[in-house]
């Protein structure tokens, strides 16, 4: 937990005045880790790409954009925010994957360079859009993160061109005329980072492979501590931001041109300016597990259900010196994986004490849902001078229900 996070607002009042369930996001936060990214690679040409599915709110944007980052998009959607927070083209990366011919017209449409990540998309751009530019996504064979769901390298991945296909990328590219100006991968996400130079040097020799390269990209991954709660300390990442410098020196001066390199931090950027605010509404006992029901559900929050992912927990308005009891926080969703945490210790909880789950702030809202029509939450930013904005209103029964008609 951040000791400044709420800069003298409570999350009773925050919770009061804009509802529960909350995701409440801090700019002083959100703007420090752009500056670490920013500064990670001592290499003259050197771009950060915010991946922006790690968030993807609009007012989060313009302050990534501020602070002088690009951005990585996955769809055309995430390209439309990315342009409507005021992003150049130029400077949204649309890497995409099983895209439709529409995407790839879309992105021509609008001059977004974009990453294709199969011989077949290759082809399918190439038909739809010969003569132009494109970056290529391949899978190096190494692949790492925090849970099987994503690792995007390796065998168990349906990510990336393989290195044994270049022959026919090469003849993909001579047949549509397109000009392949850079390649890129992504091997996972959350992991030992001294894997993003294994990774790093395995897409270098695929980049000798290629004449008349502009940039590389080393995609996203970058880790953060979610155990702050016991002690967990950040990575040093400045062993691996030197060392990715000194690769890309080396390769420059092989290939003999000024080769950019390139980032997308996702998580690094995003998840720790979060935390998302709930509210005990029951407390029981069955058998020998104790559960604190709340208003996070799984359609609020999925990383604990999708990946069993671990998120502190703070908590307000119980008697923190009491003993603490062993509880599983659980949400209003009709499934038993509901889950926000399993066996924590925490005070004993009762109705109306406020949940503070930590480091949401990547994947958090970017992955929620309507699941049992429930309404997603509302967004504030807590801006440097301690003032609140709201930056998305919560959801209302008229948004649950648009978009159906009732034929019969
Ligand atoms: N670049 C590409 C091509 C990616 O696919 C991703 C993430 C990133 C960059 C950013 O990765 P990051 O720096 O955030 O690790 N929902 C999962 C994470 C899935 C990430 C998918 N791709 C989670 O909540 O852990």
């Amino acid at each position: 937990m951040y000791p400044s996070f709420y800069q003298g607002n409570t999350p009773a009042a925050l919770v009061e005045a804009y509802g529960s369930p909350l995701y409440v996001y801090s700019e002083n936060i959100l703007r420090e880790k752009c500056r670490v990214m920013k500064n990670f690679c001592p290499y003259p040409h050197f771009n950060v790409n915010y991946a922006i599915k790690a968030n993807s709110n609009l007012s989060l944007l313009n302050i990534v954009r501020e602070e002088g980052l690009r951005a990585d998009v996955s769809s055309p959607g995430e390209a439309m925010a990315a342009l409507a927070a005021g992003f150049a083209p130029s400077d949204v990366f649309m890497i995409v994957n099983n895209a439709a011919p529409g995407d790839f017209t879309f992105a021509a449409e609008k001059n977004l360079p974009v990453s294709v990540d199969s011989l077949s998309q290759l082809a399918t751009y190439g038909r739809l859009n010969p003569g132009r530019d494109i970056c290529i996504r391949f899978n190096t064979g190494i692949g790492a993160g925090h849970h099987k769901k994503v690792v995007t390298g390796g065998d168990d991945t349906k990510f990336g061109i393989l290195p044994g296909d270049i022959p026919e990328v090469k003849g993909l590219l001579k047949e549509y005329s397109l000009s392949l100006t850079g390649i890129n991968h992504h091997i996972g996400s959350q992991y030992a980072q001294e894997l993003y130079l294994v990774g790093a040097k395995a897409l270098i020799k695929i980049a000798k492979q290629f004449e008349d390269l502009n940039f590389l990209d080393f995609g996203g991954g970058f880790y953060i501590p979610y155990h702050k709660n016991d002690g967990e300390q950040p990575y040093d990442l400045q062993p691996v931001g030197e060392g990715l410098a000194k690769l890309m020196h080396n390769f420059s001066a092989e290939y003999g041109k000024d080769v950019t390199c390139m980032i997308e931090p996702g998580r690094y950027i995003a998840a720790e300016c979060g935390v998302l605010l709930g509210t005990v509404h029951a407390v029981k006992q069955i058998g020998l597990n104790r559960y604190a029901g709340c208003d996070i559900g799984f359609s609020v929050f999925a990383r604990p259900t999708l990946y069993d992912a671990h998120h502190d927990i703070e908590v307000f308005g119980a008697d923190v010196n009491a003993p603490h009891q062993l509880v599983n926080i659980v949400g209003n969703q009709c499934e038993t994986g509901d889950y926000i945490a399993k066996n924590r210790p925490l005070p004993p909880l009762t109705e109306g004490n406020i949940i503070a789950v930590q480091d949401t702030g990547a994947y958090g809202y970017s992955m929620s849902s309507q699941y049992n029509m429930r309404l997603r939450p509302a967004e504030i930013l807590i801006s440097a001078d301690g003032s609140v904005k709201q930056i998305r209103r919560r959801e209302t029964y008229k948004d649950v229900l648009a978009g159906m008609q009732k034929m019969y």
